[in-house]
């Protein structure tokens, strides 16, 4: 799939200062003269900032690990993980097409994101808040059909608890991700069948459910000043 930079553009980019400040701190785990090393981490976090990556935060972080423009802008246009268009204000939902969730039902899925969000993917909603694509296996194929949204999985989706999150994002909340069916990770659907007590008494919530819960910024812009920045390699 041919990726291209998004035809309108913002006129420039800059990093938050605490975001400035994470991104210098980056750059002291690399040798002197291996700065290009960071070109994912940096153009990650100005993701994670704006939401896409924009033309002009490619070449900034381009400049600030003295790099080629053209040679960043190689990177962001390589990996599909770099959002290249503006996404939705409230969330970017990426649906999994491959096997497994194809099979069980992903299908539905793309339909409900093209009439809810809109009809083409890469294609912010009307009111802006939404956006969606169809992505390749994301390695929750027991949990099918699932989509990623932000930063978390929501899995064993239906076509009704799916139009649900999509309103629960739309009106700007994150609902708990993991398994939408009331299983906890992956054991079978209809229940155990075997150390049925192991769970009894124990979390609620699977691990990364957990830890979701306690992070809280499944669609969040990170500005940085959420991170307490500890430099403990290296030289600083
Ligand atoms: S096929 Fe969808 S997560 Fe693997």
């Amino acid at each position: 799939m041919l990726r291209r930079l998004h035809p309108n553009q913002p006129t420039s980019f800059a990093f938050s200062p605490e975001n400035q400040k994470w991104a210098e701190a980056q750059l002291t785990k690399y040798p002197e003269g291996r700065q290009a090393s960071a070109i994912i981490p940096l153009l990650w976090r100005a993701q994670e900032q704006e939401g896409w990556l924009s033309r002009p935060a490619i070449e900034f972080v381009a400049d600030m690990l003295g790099m080629a423009h053209i040679r960043a802008l190689e990177v962001a246009t390589f990996y599909f993980m770099f959002q290249l268009q503006p996404v939705g204000s409230a969330a970017h939902i990426q649906v999994c097409g491959t096997l497994s969730c194809m099979l069980c039902g992903a299908e539905d899925l793309v339909s409900i994101c093209k009439e809810k969000i809109s009809p083409t993917p890469h294609t912010l909603s009307e009111d802006g808040k939404l956006s969606w694509e169809e992505v390749e296996c994301l390695g929750a194929c027991a949990n099918a059909p699932m989509a990623q949204i932000g930063k978390d999985y929501y899995e064993d989706l239906s076509g009704s608890r799916f139009e649900e999150l999509l309103e629960q994002f739309r009106g700007g909340n994150a609902p708990v991700p993991g398994p939408q069916n009331g299983r906890f990770s992956v054991e079978p659907s209809a229940g155990l069948t075997s150390l049925s007590d192991v769970n009894d008494g124990g979390p609620t919530a699977n691990k990364s459910v957990s830890l979701a819960k306690k992070f809280n910024d499944t669609v969040k812009r990170i500005d940085g000043t959420d991170d307490t920045i500890t430099i403990h390699w290296g030289k600083q």
